[in-house]
């Protein structure tokens, strides 16, 4: 029988020729694994992965493992475990349903689900952090990554503390640095424009980012990063229990959904983390420089909104 890791990379090759690009493990593209596994290079561009998960899976190791039943085995075994999974908030439990259909298919296919019921999130109580306030008093004080000694100024997030509508960024750009307060910059009034589309000023809603210090330069967030301040995030969801999450931009979208699809095949969709309605759509510094986007952008949070005026009725 020949070497595994030799029959894994022509089944994978197969798949790319059939046209599949997308997971062959949790957190894996056909791509990455083929790279794993030596392959040939592709003949398109390979999806790109997430902004802060850039380093990819370790580099394989000799192929002296027995001969797995499944390949799947096969890229564990070289060490392709879904990469970074340290670096997410929460993963996407398997055995869940892939979609909720009978609800979300009204407006939209469903999508990702990430957790079961909000009972998950919402039902767990932590030791500490008791409050919003308390959890931006945490992370005023937080060195679980570097950033804290570069930034000038936390950024927790803020809004109404009882909103349904909660929108979650990237991490703080100069301006958010220098007051400490989310989406202040050009990027935050163009985000004032699109909630008010959808009837919204910004003291209706709360927003925050994946990471609550600037990172130096507006460089992209490490995985390591991420890993250190999402336990705030998750804090954050739990204490406001929004009723419609917007992710705004790749790298929200596939933090909360613990992915690499790009934004392109998340956005139109219903996703449901730990129950709540999430709704990806472009980030406003990316409209500025694609104003072709803003209609879409539009579309995408007129689909919160309905998300939201059904759940609010009763519906
Ligand atoms: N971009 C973000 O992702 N967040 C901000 O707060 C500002 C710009
Ligand atoms: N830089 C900032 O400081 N804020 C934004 O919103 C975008 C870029």
């Amino acid at each position: 029988m020949s070497d595994p890791r030799e029959q894994l990379r022509r089944y994978l090759e197969q798949r790319r020729e059939l046209g599949e690009r997308e997971l062959v493990l949790d957190q894996l593209s056909v791509e990455e694994a083929l790279r794993i596994v030596g392959g040939a290079p592709p003949a398109t561009r390979a999806e790109r992965a997430p902004q802060g998960a850039a380093e990819g899976p370790p580099a394989p190791k000799a192929a002296e493992e027995p001969p797995p039943n499944d390949w799947r085995e096969t890229l564990r075994a070289a060490g392709a475990a879904p990469a970074q999974s340290a670096a997410k908030p929460v993963r996407a439990s398997e055995g869940i349903p892939a979609s909720t259909p009978e609800v979300d298919g009204q407006l939209a296919p469903a999508g990702i689900v990430v957790g079961t019921t909000s009972r998950d999130l919402f039902g767990a109580r932590g030791p500490s952090l008791e409050s919003l306030e308390s959890v931006a008093k945490a992370i005023a004080t937080c060195t679980r990554c570097p950033l804290y000694a570069t930034a000038k100024n936390p950024v927790p997030g803020e809004g109404n503390p009882d909103a349904d509508f909660m929108l979650v960024g990237e991490a703080p750009g100069a301006t958010e640095d220098e007051t400490g307060r989310p989406f202040v910059g050009q990027a935050g009034q163009l985000l004032e424009k699109i909630l008010a589309a959808i009837k919204f000023t910004r003291e209706d809603v709360f927003i925050v980012n994946v990471l609550k210090h600037r990172p130096p330069g507006n460089r992209n967030p490490r995985p390591e990063e991420v890993s250190a301040c999402s336990p705030y995030l998750v804090r954050q969801i739990e204490l406001i229990r929004p009723k419609v999450l917007v992710a705004l931009g790749t790298f929200a979208a596939q933090t909360l959904l613990d992915t690499k699809l790009s934004i392109g095949k998340l956005r139109g969709q219903i996703h449901r983390y730990y129950g709540v309605p999430l709704i990806v759509t472009y980030h406003p510094a990316a409209l500025l420089r694609n104003p072709a986007w803003k209609r879409p952008t539009w579309e995408d949070v007129q689909l919160a909104r309905r998300i939201l005026d059904r759940a609010v009725s009763g519906a």
